[in-house]
């Protein structure tokens, strides 16, 4: 199957619209049982670009259906955090297995570098091994697992943080934080 990996467009959206339903449907890796509307996803997608991140599609390039979508936004708001985003990844049910996660989220490493960003940090439910296994393949470590912090289906859940540095900035490398001003 030949697959693009592109910027989302708003043409996109239905097909963004209806995987991350199914996600949300069928699994915990969304901490919601609420399914979004398209004007949810239009919301999103706006402020996304507005704020200068990325919105990545794949797409079968046999059809132009969307197999995936990856983006990243800010970790947190507070300023002193502004070098560290945090991104989301989901592939369609039958796109599943075939490294589609992993094409996904490596752009979304240097358009991070380019915004100046040191950070990416990953939370993905402690029940979900293939996002663990994907995230350790692309460099993540585990940093934390907070658990009980979300509900769903009517169970706890455990949230695991991985995180990864993106440039060379790392305290422990250079013995200091540097360029963590810009
Ligand atoms: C998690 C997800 C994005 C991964 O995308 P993908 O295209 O299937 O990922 P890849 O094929 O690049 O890699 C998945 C890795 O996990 C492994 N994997 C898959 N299912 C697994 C399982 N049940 N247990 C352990 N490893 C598993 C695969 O073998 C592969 O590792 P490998 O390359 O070493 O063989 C995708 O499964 C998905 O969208 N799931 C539903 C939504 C979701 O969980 N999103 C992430 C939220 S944090």
């Amino acid at each position: 199957m030949p697959i693009t990996i592109r910027d989302a467009t708003i043409a996109d959206l239905p097909g963004i619209l209806a995987i991350y339903n199914d996600v949300v449907r069928t699994s915990t890796a969304v901490y919601s049982e609420q399914e979004a509307t398209l004007e949810d996803r239009r919301a999103w997608f706006d402020q996304r670009i507005g704020q200068g991140y990325p919105a990545l599609a794949a797409e079968d390039s046999s059809d132009g259906s969307v197999l995936g979508f990856a983006t990243f936004g800010d970790f947190r708001p507070s300023p002193g955090y502004r070098h560290t985003v945090e991104h989301s990844v989901h592939v369609r049910a039958d796109a599943r297995g075939r490294g589609l996660g992993a094409r996904l989220v490596e752009p979304l490493f240097g358009r991070a570098v380019s915004l100046c960003k040191h950070v990416m940090i990953a939370g993905i439910d402690a029940a979900n091994p293939a996002s663990l296994r994907l995230h350790e393949k692309l460099g993540f470590e585990h940093a934390g697992t907070l658990r009980e912090v979300g509900t769903k289906f009517g169970r706890w859940l455990d949230l695991v943080f991985m995180q990864r540095f993106l440039d060379g900035r790392h305290a422990r490398a250079a013995g200091h934080a540097a360029g963590a001003g810009r």
